[in-house]
Order: C-alpha cells, then structure tokens, then sequence
C-alpha cells in the first residue's frame, strides 16, 4: 500500500493539535479535529514536511510530533519546503486571506492533492486561480468545511433528501457569539445552508451589524485573528430552486451554530445545541424525535483527507471542490455588496468589486 508524503503549511491548533483521549480509554482518541492528528489516524499517510513564519511553532510541531512523524522537517518559507520536498499532499492551513498563492505554487511543485482550510479564499480572482490552477493539472482540491464530513449533518441531508420533512422550503441559519464573524465562520453556516439547498443561488439581500455599516464591499479583515476586522451580518439568500435562507450571523448574540430546514410537511432542526426533526400530524401538533447522529468509522478530517486519497487514486467529484468553496465566498461578498448598497439585491454572478 503506497504512503502518501504530506505536508502542512500554517502551524496553528487546527493544523498540528494534539490528539484528544476519548471518554474512556476502551474507546481510544476522539476523531481527530486538526490535521496532523487526522495524518496520524490514517495509515497510508505520513507528515515529513511542515512550515510556518513562526519558527516557534515549527519547533513546537517537532517537539510534539517528532515521535509520530520522524522524517518530519521544518520550514519557514514554504517556497523551499516546495523546492526540496517531493509532497503528495499539502494542507493549506494559514490565514484566511492567504491560501492563494500557496495552492498555487503547490501545483506547480507537483503536489497531487490539496486540502486547503475554509474560507477558499477572500477574493473571487484568488479562489478562481487557485480553481484554474488546480484543474489544469487536474489536482483535486478539498475545501475544509468539515461539516461536509459530520456523519449527522450527511444524515440530515439523507432525510430531507428522502422526503422526511416534505420539499425543502426555507432555511433559518443561525451563527452566535463573539467570533460570529462572516468569513472566518459564518462562511461554515453558509456552506451549511448550500449543503442543504442544493442549487445554485440567485440574488442575496444583506445587511452588516451596525457597528460595520460603513465596512464596504470588500473584505477587508486580518484572516481572521481579531473579530473586529470580520463582520457579523444578516442576509437574505435565494435559490433558484425556491429554497430561500434566512441567515442571521451576529456577534453579541449567544454561541450558537444551527439550521433550521422547513419543509412542506416538517422541520428538521440541527445544529451545536440541537438535533430534531418534527413531522406535522393530521391534528396540526408536530412529532418530535431525535435526529440520529450515526457512529461512523470516518468522518471530520479524516473522512476528508481519505476522501482527497481516493480523488487522487480514482477521480471523481468531491464533498466540498473549489466550486463548493467559491460559491460560499460569492455569497459572503455578495452580502458585503449588497450592505454597502444599501441592502439591495446582489445577482449571481457576482463579481469582486
Ligand atoms: N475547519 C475548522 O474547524 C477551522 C478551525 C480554525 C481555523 N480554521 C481555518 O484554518 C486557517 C488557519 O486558522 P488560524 O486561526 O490558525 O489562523 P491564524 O491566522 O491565526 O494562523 C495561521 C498560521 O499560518 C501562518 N502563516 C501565514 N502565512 C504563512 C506563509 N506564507 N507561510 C507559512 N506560514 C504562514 C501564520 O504564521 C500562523 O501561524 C484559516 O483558514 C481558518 O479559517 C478552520
């Protein structure tokens, strides 16, 4: 069986957090929730190559992966990392405004398959080199949002497929707490909604909370670091399926991440705090159960990187493509353009402005 060489560019917990012990050791780790630890569960996969401006984290990641990845060598420029390094798999885990040009060169280097973190990137001309780039060498790329690999919200998707709730009519999304910020997670709640409604979108209405009124059709944050360069906002997003969202994702609300789907005959909700699906009865009163959260033996950022192993492999489409990510990012902005035009309707296509 062929090992596949990773590397990951971008240092931070989400990409080299330790492994978590699960409730009781009989059932061994959590599913791993940061890259290396996902490299570390699959067995066809090895790290020997990492990178970050800050030396202190490559050191970090030496440290406390050394013993798991023992060829595993430290960079500062992933330019040499590159250059010296044959690299099958690259995850792309730096700030949100700076995937670009790493994917980008990454191709160019022959990597054969990109895992690069949410939001694709903060421009559409970015999102769309690093698209173009990718296909010309027909290099699969995967967008992190992982809940494109929770087995509940693929169970979710199952049941409104089937018909549990009647068509899919309207969706309320609901994004809360002080880091309710557009790009750097409103741009999960969003994908969560397309996972859902399944078509393309028309036209999107948005509105900025007031204290980023004046923010402009632009995104003009830090990557993501400090809240107050990332909006939180409000929008009306609708599908040329008739699905139509409702998305409310405002700092100074509670922690929260949910979707309400209703459905001509029912309602499904699910979310951080919540799973139920309510199916409406003769009498009008609604039954409620729980929504299922089947155990699986894949799933989160080892079902996506596996996922990225058998693209490679044997082609195919992806759970969450360059096209998934870039679609959310168009939405995101036309949110910004819509509230910077007064909350006008913003129609797809949408362009950088
Ligand atoms: N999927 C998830 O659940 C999840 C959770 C957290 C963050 N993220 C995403 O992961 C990415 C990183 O998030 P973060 O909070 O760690 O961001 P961050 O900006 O805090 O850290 C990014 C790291 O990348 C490094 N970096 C930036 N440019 C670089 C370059 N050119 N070469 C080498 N290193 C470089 C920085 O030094 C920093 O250590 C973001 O895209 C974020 O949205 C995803």
């Amino acid at each position: 069986m062929a090992t596949y060489r990773a590397a990951i560019v971008g240092l931070t917990g989400i990409a080299a957090g330790p492994a978590q012990p699960g409730p009781d050791p009989v059932l061994g780790e959590l599913m791993p929730h940061s890259h290396a630890a996902a490299y570390a569960r699959i067995p066809t996969t090895t790290v020997v190559a990492v990178c970050d401006l800050a030396p202190a984290l490559v050191s970090r990641f030496c440290k406390e992966w050394g013993s798991v990845f023992p060829e595993a060598r430290g960079y500062s420029d992933y330019r040499e990392m590159l250059a010296r390094e044959q690299i099958d798999l690259l995850s792309v885990v730096t700030s949100d405004h700076r995937h670009a040009q790493i994917v980008v060169d990454a191709v160019a280097a022959s990597v054969r398959g990109i895992f690069c973190e949410k939001p694709i990137a903060t421009t559409l001309a970015d999102a769309d080199r690093m698209i173009a780039a990718c296909a010309r060498r027909n290099v699969p790329l995967l967008i992190d949002h992982t809940r494109r690999w929770y087995p509940e919200y693929l169970e979710a998707r199952r049941l409104v497929r089937s018909g549990a709730i009647g068509s899919l009519r309207r969706i309320v999304a609901t994004l809360g707490g002080s880091r309710a910020m557009l790009f750097r997670n409103g741009t999960h709640l969003i994908d969560t909604v397309c996972l859902f409604a399944e078509a393309e979108p028309l036209w999107v209405s948005g509105e900025l909370d007031d204290e980023h009124r004046d923010y402009g059709p632009r995104y003009a944050g830090d990557g993501g670091r400090d809240p107050a360069t990332d909006p939180g906002g409000s929008a009306i997003i609708q599908f040329q399926n008739g699905v139509r969202a409702f998305v409310n994702a405002s700092k100074g609300t509670p922690a929260n991440f949910e979707l309400d789907l209703i459905g001509e005959t029912g309602r499904l909700r699910i979310g951080s705090h919540v799973g139920e699906i309510w199916r409406f009865l003769d009498d009008g009163l609604p039954a409620v159960s729980p929504l299922r959260s089947p155990h699986t033996t894949r799933g989160d950022l080892v079902a996506a990187i596996e996922e990225l192993i058998r693209l490679i492999e044997h082609g195919g489409q992806g759970s969450s493509t360059g096209e998934d990510g870039r679609r959310v990012l168009a939405i995101l902005l036309g949110i910004l353009q819509s509230s910077a035009a007064g909350g006008r309707r913003m129609h797809f296509p949408i362009n950088d402005q």
